[in-house]
């Protein structure tokens, strides 16, 4: 969806690759890094991946599409610095974090960002999509750890929840951060 809508871009090159298929990042001016979340943080390899790739990096503007189950926003938080796009399928109402349960903490918008960058850099534009829990996709250590979830919470439930126009929002969104002649990956 992502790479759909910024290929209709005039004069931008996009190329879509799994992470472990990257043969080099010189020739792209803009990374768009896609990962679920997975424990309170995106998928450790992607994690490696960034850091293996930071020198790199460095230089890039970086973009985050990243998807979850659950996000809740902190109203106390007084920014990040770079837009965060929040699909509209999250629908825990915003709180103060200091006012948060430690479910709601460690899934709010501001520990999420938090967590995420103290080992990345910081991005251009975040954005967070409801995503899709399939239990029988999963390994037995993750299909055990997300059955004890389901027994913790409700806020996390088995289902398809992406929501393919927030997607297309926020993608269109992407095109004001690229100009004309740049190559995205
Ligand atoms: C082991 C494991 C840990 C997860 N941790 C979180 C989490 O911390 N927060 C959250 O909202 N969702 C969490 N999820 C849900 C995933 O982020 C969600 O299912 C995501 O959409 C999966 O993307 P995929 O379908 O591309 O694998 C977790 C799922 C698994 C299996």
């Amino acid at each position: 969806m992502v790479y759909n809508e910024l290929k209709a871009v005039d004069g931008v090159q996009v190329d879509l690759t799994l992470f472990r298929d990257v043969g080099g990042l010189s020739a792209y001016d803009v990374v768009i890094i896609g990962s679920p979340m997975r424990f309170k943080n995106v998928n450790a390899n992607i994690r490696k991946f960034i850091a293996q790739n930071m020198e790199t990096l460095r230089n890039k503007e970086v973009v985050y599409f990243l998807t979850c189950l659950y996000l809740i926003r902190d109203t106390e938080s007084p920014g990040f610095g770079f837009p965060v796009f929040m699909d509209p399928s999250f629908d825990a109402a915003p709180k103060p974090i200091s006012r948060m349960n430690m479910m709601d903490k460690t899934h709010s918008d501001t520990q999420y960002i938090d967590t995420l960058l103290k080992n990345s850099l910081d991005p251009v534009s975040i954005g967070f999509f409801k995503g899709r829990l399939d239990m029988k996709s999963l390994g037995v250590f993750s299909r055990l750890f997300m059955r004890g979830v389901l027994l913790f919470t409700k806020k996390e439930q088995i289902g398809d929840f992406l929501n393919p126009s927030a997607v297309s929002d926020w993608a269109r969104s992407l095109k004001e951060i690229v100009s004309v002649g740049r190559r995205f990956a």
